[in-house]
């Protein structure tokens, strides 16, 4: 699976260097070539406690690289700056930017998830018409969700693999459970297992009330 991060900050990293790190093909996007020639370089300009660490296995294998544009991928992560305006609004022209470079490479079976925190109704009012602008409809012919980040920074390692996350979006058919859990297996071996454990609990309370029900 090839998953393309867009904005390459303290979400998007991170984010792009778990995967790489579980063994995903990984491109990260940023517009600024001074991040993508450093983390080509197997080097980082933010701070983050263990992730100048973190990045070098995978950008050393190919895992992980950087571009300043966007190529086809499996999945895209949509995690670029969503600033408060003087009018106490959300920015959303980088939203907006990113999804028209999505546009771009978009195909059938895609994931695209909006990471960055963004006002509620973003997904359906902004990103989806410029996706379907593509001909493919959200749900139908590609998946699209949002599930806005809730990290710390400082933990941001930790908490990306044990924070519970809110995920909601245009993936119900059945390719697109598969593709969201397959994600969800990629963020670490140790929460899989938990979920994995909650599911399981969840078959047999459901074996209990099915049972008491007959
Ligand atoms: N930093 C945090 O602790 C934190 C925590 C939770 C949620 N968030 C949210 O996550 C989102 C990202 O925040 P951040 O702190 O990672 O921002 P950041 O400023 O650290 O990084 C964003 C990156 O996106 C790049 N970028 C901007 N537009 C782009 C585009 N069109 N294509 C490619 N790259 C682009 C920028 O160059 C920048 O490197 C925001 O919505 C923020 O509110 C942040």
């Amino acid at each position: 699976m090839k998953i393309c991060v867009i904005g390459l900050g303290y979400i998007g990293l991170p984010t792009a260097a778990m995967f790489a790190n579980a063994g995903h093909q990984v491109l990260g996007i940023d517009k600024k070539q001074a991040i993508v020639d450093a983390l080509n370089k197997g080097e980082i300009l933010i701070e983050e406690k263990g992730l100048a660490d973190f990045i070098k296995k995978p950008v050393a294998s190919g895992h992980l690289t950087a571009k300043t544009e966007i190529e086809p991928a499996d999945v895209f992560i949509v995690s670029v700056p969503t600033p408060i305006t003087e009018d106490k609004k959300a920015d959303m022209r980088f939203v907006k930017s990113a999804t028209e470079d999505i546009l771009t490479v978009l195909k059938k079976g895609d994931l695209v998830i909006l990471e960055s925190t963004s006002p509620i109704g973003t997904v359906d009012s902004l990103m989806k018409p410029i996706l379907d602008k593509s001909g493919l409809v959200a749900g139908v012919d590609y998946n699209l969700g949002h599930s806005p980040e809730r990290v710390i920074p400082g933990q941001i390692l930790y908490e990306l693999v044990h924070n519970s996350r809110v995920a909601g979006g245009y993936t119900l058919h059945p390719p697109a459970q598969s593709a969201s859990q397959s994600f969800t297996r990629a963020l670490s071996k140790a929460r899989s297992t938990r979920q994995m454990q909650e599911l399981q609990r969840w078959q047999s309370f459901r074996k209990t009330l099915s049972g008491m029900s007959t």
